[in-house]
């Protein structure tokens, strides 16, 4: 435990040696190190890594989670435009994924043998008391993975107008969104909603209650996340540069957590079957085992796709 928030539970820890083939000297880039541990399996099944986070919490975190002898380079975004030296080990660049292949390039970085993204915010994230991404706690409705972004999600309830926020909420799957989106905006000239208990009870309200197993406010606090962090559009500019850093036979992998995201993936994916890019692994995403879902049960929505590079 660091902080006093446990270490993330990696989706599909342990498995990923197999399924990418990692041995000695296999080149892996890791875009969402989170709490380093996929970064972790591979270091210590002999890979080189190449870590990206956008948050710097997450890559002081990963850094003391994983053991000392793997020791990382860590380089920030002001230190991306000089080639870096090829025997490296550990290489951890403070960045926004979308930037992979442009600094990739600048540090003069070998094409990999695989790559890893494991998307939506890291448990150290949503549970954080100061980043406004829980219900459990009453904070500021913060959201943002980085303070480099502008507007949070108390922005967005703010001036969205309420067409805007029953599409955004519809995002998250709400089914609720437009009578929640029709509330906020009456609520807001009375009493503007600026903390996570001010918005989970409003939505707790129009909802009447807690029905099944998820707080009634999960959906819309997902769908605010996504759109505070830009996750749809950096995944659409992150895919069409991941094959072009992959070797021949190189294996890149997408986890997601959300119906709409996965199907972005696969689309994808399918797309550049046709173009001869990448060929599907698995015609239906890997689910996670039985035995991860009892040890995590956050992962019961997590969809991995693997596909490999055929030129
Ligand atoms: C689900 S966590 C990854 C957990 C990690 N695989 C592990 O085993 O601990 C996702 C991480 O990706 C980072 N992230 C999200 N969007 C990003 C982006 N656009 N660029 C770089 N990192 C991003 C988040 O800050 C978070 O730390």
């Amino acid at each position: 435990m660091k902080n006093g928030i446990e270490r993330h539970y990696s989706a599909y820890k342990g498995e990923l040696t197999k399924l990418y083939g990692f041995k000695k000297g296999y080149l892996f880039l890791d875009l969402t190190l989170g709490d380093g541990g996929h970064t972790q399996e591979a270091l210590e099944a002999g890979c080189r890594v190449v870590s990206f986070d956008i948050d710097d919490e997450a890559i002081k975190r990963a850094v003391n989670f994983v053991p000392e002898k793997f020791s990382p380079q860590i380089i920030e975004p002001e230190n991306t435009s000089k080639p870096i030296t090829r025997d490296f080990n550990w290489i951890i660049i403070h960045s926004n994924f979308t930037k992979v292949e442009e600094i990739v390039k600048k540090l003069e970085l070998p094409l990999f043998d695989g790559i890893m993204v494991d998307l939506g915010p890291s448990q150290y994230q949503v549970l954080s008391p100061d980043r406004g991404f829980s219900f459990a706690e009453d904070t500021p409705l913060d959201m943002r993975l980085t303070k480099d972004l502008g507007v949070t999600a108390a922005d967005l309830l703010a001036v969205l107008n309420e067409g805007e926020l029953a599409e955004l909420f519809t995002l998250g799957d709400e089914p609720f969104a437009k009578p929640l989106a029709r509330i906020i905006v009456k609520q807001r000239t009375i009493n503007p909603i600026k903390t996570t208990k001010q918005l989970a009870d409003l939505v707790f309200k129009v909802k009447k209650g807690r029905s099944g197993r998820i707080h009634p406010a999960t959906q819309v606090f997902m769908a605010l996340r996504m759109v505070v962090n830009l996750e749809r559009e950096n995944i659409n500019l992150l895919l069409p540069q991941l094959p072009h850093l992959l070797k021949k036979d190189g294996i890149m992998g997408v986890i997601s957590f959300h119906s709409g995201e996965d199907k972005l993936i696969k689309d994808f994916i399918n797309g550049e079957i046709g173009k001869n890019n990448l060929s599907a692994i698995n015609e239906k995403p890997i689910v996670p085992s039985t035995s991860e879902l009892l040890i995590s049960p956050r992962t019961r929505s997590a969809k991995l796709r693997l596909a490999k590079k055929t030129n």
